[in-house]
């Protein structure tokens, strides 16, 4: 510990300093030049490089469990197997990790947008004769039709995960095209055609009471942006935006929603719509919660609420798995 995370962390800052004001080209902020010309960072791809190197843990293996470091289909992998043998099945876990789907291994957000959009493919694919016996979404991202939220108003500045930050990173995952992002970002994105979405993710219909406040819904506006994206339209990006024959073959499902996160109501939305339709759920909700504190235990960014939520985690799956 130590030097490590330091740096990690001071890195992150800087990212998310750097990415979520990019540089003008008349540039007004000296400092924040000098800064990056000094570490020579000039370019997100560097940033991603660095911060992955940071984030990178050797895999070590114990009395217990063997780690090791492979491939799946191209697909970096960590596997860690036990080592005592036992003579009936074992359950196993898949963790997909988050990052906006694009740096780091994390546990926020986009793993679960992944992890939600897996489990609906293989549970509704008729050729698939091996089924998930149970689905974990920690702070969820679940859906990108809607970006004006009653969570995301609320939290648009943060903690840790601002409503802007999140919109930037998300777009690098779809394209290089700015003006993406500036039409998410007046919640104008959605082509033309994608209207039958919208009740689909519709926070007036779903949301709990005690979460819509004052809040007033309006609808995203349709057709703007130029050209449209049809990926927008892709449920791997929005599993939530899907309609309710393809909610009622998921299994057991665990959410963990945080109340100051900008993706909390992507979660809730998801609870009330799967158990609608039938679906087992167990839902936490940490009201003190924050996006990504898994992320945070250990020194020297350490958060007891990233304890918390692992320990809820840990003991769902051990008693449900
Ligand atoms: C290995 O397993 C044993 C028995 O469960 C446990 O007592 C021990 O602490 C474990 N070792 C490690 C390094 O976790
Ligand atoms: C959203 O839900 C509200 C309340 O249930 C309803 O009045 C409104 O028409 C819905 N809009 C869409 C696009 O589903
Ligand atoms: C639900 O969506 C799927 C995939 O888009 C579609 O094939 C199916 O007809 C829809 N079902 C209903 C009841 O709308």
């Amino acid at each position: 510990m130590g030097y490590k995370p330091l740096c990690f962390g001071l890195t992150c800052i800087l990212f998310a300093y750097y990415i979520y004001t990019p540089m003008p080209e008349n540039i007004e902020e000296p400092w924040k030049a000098t800064i990056l010309e000094k570490t020579g960072i000039k370019r997100f791809d560097e940033l991603f490089s660095i911060i992955i190197k940071l984030d990178y843990t050797q895999p070590i293996s114990d009395e217990n469990v063997t780690v090791m470091d492979t491939t799946f289909s191209d697909i970096p992998v960590r596997l860690y197997l036990p080592k005592r043998k036992r003579e009936s099945q074992r359950p196993a876990v898949i963790f997909i990790h988050g990052g906006a789907f694009v740096l780091g291994s994390y546990s926020d957000s986009s793993g679960g947008t992944l992890a939600a959009g897996v489990t609906q493919l293989i549970q509704n694919d008729p050729e698939l004769k091996h089924k998930l016996k149970a689905q974990a979404l920690i702070y969820p991202g679940l859906q990108v039709v809607d970006l004006s939220l009653p969570s995301h108003r609320e939290n648009e500045h943060g903690p840790l995960l601002s409503w802007k930050l999140a919109i930037k990173l998300a777009c690098l995952y779809l394209t290089q095209d700015k003006v993406l992002p500036q039409a998410m970002m007046k919640n104008q994105h959605m082509p033309h055609g994608s209207m039958q979405l919208f009740k689909l993710v519709n926070w007036s219909t779903f949301l709990p009471e005690e979460y819509k406040k004052s809040h007033v819904y309006t609808e995203p506006i349709l057709g703007r942006l130029n050209p449209s994206y049809s990926i927008l339209l892709d449920s791997r990006l929005s599993p939530l935006a899907v309609n309710d024959s393809q909610l009622q073959n998921l299994p057991l499902t665990y959410i963990l929603t945080c109340q100051h996160d900008i993706l909390r109501d992507d979660g809730l939305m998801y609870v009330s719509r799967l158990q609608n339709v039938g679906v087992k759920v167990s839902h936490d909700h940490m009201e003190d919660g924050i996006h990504g504190a898994l992320s945070f235990m250990a020194s020297p960014i350490y958060l007891k609420l990233g304890i918390r939520i692992k320990d809820k985690y840990i003991n769902w799956l051990e008693e449900n798995l």
